[in-house]
């Protein structure tokens, strides 16, 4: 990771965890961040458990990266810090973003969990921040993992020693559990078990997300703002899909996640594929009278905003949101060929949370459009994806109302 960003590189067991870490290094106590709304939960909580106010900002509604122009200036004078999300490997505009927070005199923390391989400006994503934060779950598929990097290559022992600080001491159950895990998950899915297993993690009250958001809490949450900063008291909503986060990574799953990366060249490559593939079809992108038919290249995303200028580059790798008329008949018909949809963030933060907990967006609607239409497919799942949405006669959905059907 130090040679793909040209910078420092911590390892730590989460990217929610380096999260966290970076917060509290470079936010003052009580600070405000401006996020994306359309972002996992788990990402505002780490913000509230770091003992800072969530800012929702306006979003472009065809890749839900943050709409620079539409943040009103006495938002960005009242900010302490900006954090990108890169929503599936879109790039949020690093370099305006960059000469915005340089001309406050705050940091830009850039979210990379899903923008591995990703550019923005001619640089990698993760590179324009004071500090960058990458999962090793997502594209790398180690179920755990991340780094923190950082521009000042003077904070990386600071940075050590803080992650140190946090850490709690790694359990052998925990490691045992990683291991055998995907062994476990393979045997369930391989005797067709998957509906049974859902059904008894539900009777024994394991699942933590019924609905795409977890259950907010609001008098508990409460309880937890009011003791941040603090990892500990904001547990429960902090770990949700990754109860290790924070455990100190042992030499079973260091192992697993060192043989995963070293494949990622070969994964971003087919992601890559995917991408192409994905982008060249009628629901790439909204709107009537656009819409090509599949097969015909559009060129969305490719050699957009991360384009470096000598070669272009399909993007985003990680998840390529398409623009389907009736998601939930999308998701329902690929769910009967066994294809789950995933990394869905609807509603938005500001929706779900509430004014008691975060600044609402001044202008929500680009956000609310992508939340509620975009269908992230797995660009390696590209070819059989395609041929659902075809077979289930998926139609594109119409732009947002007075939005040019472009994008990038
Ligand atoms: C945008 C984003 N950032 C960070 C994370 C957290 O990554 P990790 O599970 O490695 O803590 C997620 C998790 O899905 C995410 O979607």
């Amino acid at each position: 990771m130090r040679g793909r960003l040209g910078r420092e590189c911590v390892y730590v067991p989460s990217c929610r965890f380096g999260l966290f870490v970076a917060l509290r290094h470079w936010c003052p106590p009580g600070g405000r961040v401006l996020m994306s709304p359309v972002n996992d939960d788990v990402i505002f909580f780490v913000v509230l458990a770091a003992g800072l106010r969530p800012v929702q900002a306006p979003l472009n509604p065809l890749d839900a990266s943050i709409d620079v122009d539409a943040v009103p200036d006495e938002l960005w004078g009242s900010l302490s810090a900006v954090l990108t999300t890169n929503l599936y490997g879109n790039p949020d505009d690093a370099p305006r973003l960059r000469a915005r927070c340089d001309a406050l005199r705050i940091p830009l923390l850039e979210d990379g969990a899903h923008a591995i391989g990703s550019e923005v400006g001619g640089r990698p994503v993760g590179s324009w921040g004071d500090a960058s934060v990458f999962s090793l779950s997502k594209h790398v598929g180690a179920k755990a993992g991340g780094f923190l990097s950082c521009a000042d290559p003077g904070l990386r022992e600071a940075l050590e020693k803080t992650c140190e600080d946090l850490l709690l001491p790694g359990r052998l159950t925990a490691e045992l559990a990683y291991t055998v895990r995907p062994y476990a998950e393979a045997a369930v899915r391989g005797l067709r078990l998957r509906r049974a297993a859902w059904a008894t993690m539900r009777m024994l009250g394991l699942m933590e997300r019924e609905e795409i958001r977890m259950p907010l809490r609001a008098e508990d949450l409460g309880r937890a703002v009011g003791a941040a900063p603090d990892l500990t008291a904001s547990d429960s909503w902090v770990r949700v899909d990754l109860h290790d986060y924070r455990l100190r990574s042992g030499g079973l799953r260091l192992g697993r996640i060192g043989r995963k990366l070293d494949h990622l060249d070969e994964v971003l490559a087919a992601c890559r594929a995917g991408t192409e593939q994905l982008l060249s079809t009628r629901w790439a992108r909204p709107g009537p009278g656009r819409a090509g038919e599949v097969g015909e290249a559009s060129g969305a995303g490719v050699g957009g905003a991360g384009g470096s200028g000598a070669r272009p580059v399909a993007q985003p790798l990680f998840r390529v949101p398409l623009f389907v008329a009736d998601r939930d008949a999308s998701i329902a018909a690929l769910a009967r060929r066994g294809i789950v949809v995933g990394y869905l963030y609807d509603p938005p933060l500001d929706d779900y949370a509430g004014a008691g907990f975060t600044d609402l967006s001044p202008d929500p609607d680009g956000a609310r459009w992508f939340a509620r239409h975009a269908l992230p497919v797995d660009p390696l799942r590209a070819r059989q994806v395609i041929d659902v949405l075809e077979e289930s006669g998926a139609r594109p959905a119409e732009a947002p109302g007075g939005l040019e059907p472009t994008r990038g």
